[in-house]
């Protein structure tokens, strides 16, 4: 396993590697709708072959607005819950409040540029997407478990985010180049955040019993399926956004299938993805082995065909 980083290393690296939204947004650097935006890996149209090649491009950007949207959602978990972290008990690090402070700096930028990309979507798209909500509802409620459970839960979207970008953005000549930067821009800020909340959650451990992290772990589960619920509700409202995009409704047989295989799509790019990588297991199994076999055996039951 790699060496633990420390607050003062990461705080540095994250003053060095920071960017502007204005590097990002603007003339120049607008969505290109000729070519897809998420990878197949995640967003799974090859399967329905009844679809069109166009109608598969719509389903894709659908699914990459979800995907930016999804995102814009947790982060606004993440914003209140690591800000509460920044101020919560007497640490021994000086370096621990200010790195975590500029981790929620960089969260509410991302939040603002996701939001100015959707906009910009919506703007160009032409027809209205749908996506779970209410947003604050959704907060509360994964916000409503223990630190230790949510902690793990953001860990989780943190590490799973890296591997996304690395895997299947990085080296993809096919997507968008403008969603493959914002994709990019996000992983080169998220890699400090990830281990940040690695060590949040071993501070956290170090003061729990192992009856509090093995509770932490069902809750994680509870939080897994509560959002596997809302994905499958993603899924019926990304049908009928693709029904609104190529203005006419599906079979009943496509309908089914489409619905199968998205919710699919998104439960393996949401929930599998982030159970079955590499790193997160690595930091769940520094504070319970039996949890990282646990979530790593979860992980499996989650396929896409
Ligand atoms: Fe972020
Ligand atoms: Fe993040």
């Amino acid at each position: 396993m790699p060496a633990i980083p420390n607050y003062q290393h990461l705080l540095e690296t994250s003053r060095r590697v920071n960017w502007r939204l204005e590097d990002l947004l603007g003339e120049g650097r607008r969505l290109d709708f000729t070519r897809p935006f998420l990878p197949e890996t995640f967003a799974q149209t090859e399967q329905l072959g009844f679809l069109s090649a166009a109608e598969k491009l719509r389903l894709n950007q659908i699914r990459a607005r979800g995907y930016l949207a999804l995102f814009e959602l947790f982060e606004a978990i993440v914003v209140p819950f690591i800000s509460d972290q920044s101020d919560h008990g007497k640490q021994s690090d000086p370096f621990r409040a200010p790195a975590l402070r500029h981790f929620v700096e960089e969260e509410q930028k991302h939040r603002e540029l996701f939001s100015a990309v959707l906009h910009e979507f919506d703007g160009a798209f032409g027809t209205p997407c749908g996506l779970i909500g209410p947003a604050e509802e959704i907060c509360r409620t994964i916000l409503g478990h223990g630190p230790l459970a949510v902690t793990i839960a953001i860990l989780g979207l943190e590490w799973m985010s890296q591997g996304h970008y690395l895997g299947s953005v990085k080296d993809n000549q096919d997507l968008d180049p403008q969603f493959s930067s914002l994709l990019k821009h996000h992983w080169i800020e998220e890699a400090q955040h990830a281990k940040l909340d690695g060590l949040v959650l071993r501070s956290l451990a170090a003061r729990s019993a192992p009856q509090d992290i093995a509770t932490a772990i069902e809750e994680y589960f509870e939080i897994g399926s509560f959002l596997d619920a809302g994905l499958n509700q993603q899924a019926g409202l990304d049908l009928e956004s693709l029904e609104r995009a190529i203005a006419r409704r599906l079979p009943d047989d496509d309908r089914r299938q489409i619905l199968d295989v998205q919710h699919r799509a998104l439960r393996w790019t949401f929930l599998g993805s982030a159970m079955a990588n590499r790193n997160f297991l690595a930091v769940l199994a520094s504070i319970s082995d039996e949890a990282a076999v646990r979530v790593e055996q979860a992980a499996k039951s989650f396929t896409t065909h």
